[in-house]
């Protein structure tokens, strides 16, 4: 059971049946619907935050650092747009993830991903089916954390996942707030206009959502542009993410894997060949 870390009595992932998870449910998808993101306030109690804090300061050292150019779509530079236009902005990006196999079943990270109801309660906020939905089969990515340090941040992007879900553990001193502009661009069209004026500073359609510690986020980046601002101060920042997919048995690729968590094991090369990336934006 999860009751020494998630608040159940607020969000009752474990009563499927209940009339109050059918409720959660239904607020979850209408947020999700309306503007792509939804925020489970206090989704770990705070005694639970403080197990979960604990785990990260211990394994935080493990953080494997990677550094980035990168535009909002994260594509090459193409010469057959004019100068100034979003494809041809790149920014520094710098990535520290905690890899996966330092988070055992046994831990309080590992236990919120792999407890019986946490998956079937995400997919059901997603209106996912089940036959597309799946935990990520990759020991090194399935469920990580992100440590961000002072002066780092993620420069404005769209992902090329379809959702990301996350859990709020400890925030920087100051800074690291997520910003988004919801439904910036859809299928038919990329509206490099209002990017290129969001890139440029205009802020009158950006949100911004300070997460706390314990907060679980649930967001669909794809259609909605958005960054990390930096973080300041000399607390680091910790987020976990928990990875879902689409397809059964999906695994990191092995250059991917290696540029993110500095190494690769025997899984991914098996598996090399026959796998599509989730990433991880
Ligand atoms: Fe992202």
């Amino acid at each position: 059971m999860l009751h020494d870390l998630v608040d159940l009595g607020r969000y009752p992932i474990d009563r499927p049946n209940s009339r109050a998870y059918g409720e959660m449910i239904n607020e979850l998808r209408k947020e999700l619907e309306q503007d792509g993101c939804a925020v489970l306030p206090g989704f770990v109690h705070n005694s639970g935050v403080a197990l979960l804090r604990q785990e990260a300061d211990a394994v935080a050292r493990k953080a494997h650092r990677s550094y980035s150019r990168t535009n909002a779509y994260f594509t090459k530079d193409d010469p057959q747009y004019g100068i100034g236009h979003p494809i041809r902005r790149f920014y520094d990006r710098s990535d520290a993830f905690v890899p996966a196999d330092n988070f055992p079943g046994t831990g309080p990270l590992r236990r919120i991903y792999e407890y019986e109801g946490f998956l079937p309660f995400v997919r059901e906020a997603l209106n996912e089916p089940e036959d597309r939905f799946f935990r990520y089969d990759d020991p090194l990515a399935d469920v990580i954390i992100n440590v961000v340090e002072e002066g780092q941040g993620f420069p404005w992007h769209f992902d090329t996942n379809n959702y990301t879900v996350t859990l709020a553990i400890q925030n920087g001193e100051a800074g690291g707030a997520f910003e988004y502009v919801p439904n910036l661009r859809d299928c038919g069209n990329e509206n490099f206009d209002q990017v290129a004026s969001v890139l440029d500073g205009n802020m009158s359609r950006v949100r911004q959502l300070e997460l706390g510690p314990g907060d679980l986020q649930i967001f669909k980046g794809r259609y909605s542009l958005h960054r990390v601002a930096p973080v300041t101060g000399a607390r680091s920042r910790y987020v976990g993410i928990f990875s879902f997919v689409e397809a059964e048995g999906m695994c990191g690729g092995v250059e991917r894997t290696r540029q993110l968590y500095g190494r690769v094991l025997q899984h991914h090369h098996d598996r090399e060949g026959r796998r599509e990336d989730a990433l991880l934006d």
